[in-house]
């Protein structure tokens, strides 16, 4: 059995993973209004990521005894009106999840759930990838400027953006 404080710091983490989805959904039908599928691309592995950080935490407090209890999702805003306000508004969103993905491994060491505390050690890292990888493309976006065709060279990269299914826990 899982403490009820830990399952409700789940569930409301699990809330944020599906926003998170939600989020990443809108921008991708941003850059798809500005024909840019490399980055369209890109946003679609971040939603399936997304969705499979959220299955992760719903299949593990399901597995622990607890009660996956889903609630509604935020309507997203994409902040932001070019690809780099759009981008500093993913990392300022992946800083906000980092710093929930730390309060909730919090809860578990407060209640001493060691199991919880290694699984949720998985996320943690994954926090550290995902803020790399978006501060990446940020800092090339901020190198490009105006440069239309720079942007178009940086679209090709993302086209080669995959998904694979993680391994969680
Ligand atoms: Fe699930 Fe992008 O953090």
């Amino acid at each position: 059995m899982i403490e009820k404080k830990l399952e409700e710091a789940f569930n409301d983490q699990i809330n944020k993973e599906l926003f998170s989805a939600y989020l990443y959904h809108a921008m991708k039908l941003y850059f798809e209004e500005l024909n840019l599928q490399g980055f369209v691309n890109w946003f679609d592995v971040q939603v399936q990521e997304e969705r499979a950080h959220a299955y992760g935490m719903i299949n593990y407090l399901n597995e622990r005894g607890g009660k996956v209890d889903f609630r509604a999702i935020e309507k997203p805003v994409v902040e932001g009106s070019t690809p780099l306000e759009v981008f500093e508004h993913v990392l300022r969103h992946e800083e906000f999840v980092t710093s929930r993905i730390n309060a909730l491994a919090d809860v578990a060491d407060e209640v001493r759930d060691r199991a919880a505390i290694n699984f949720l050690n998985w996320y943690i890292k994954e926090q550290v990838e995902e803020e790399a990888s978006v501060g990446g493309v940020l800092a090339t976006l901020r190198l490009i400027g105006d440069d239309k065709k720079a942007l178009l060279m940086l679209d090709k990269d993302l086209a080669a953006r995959v998904f694979n299914q993680p391994v969680i826990g």
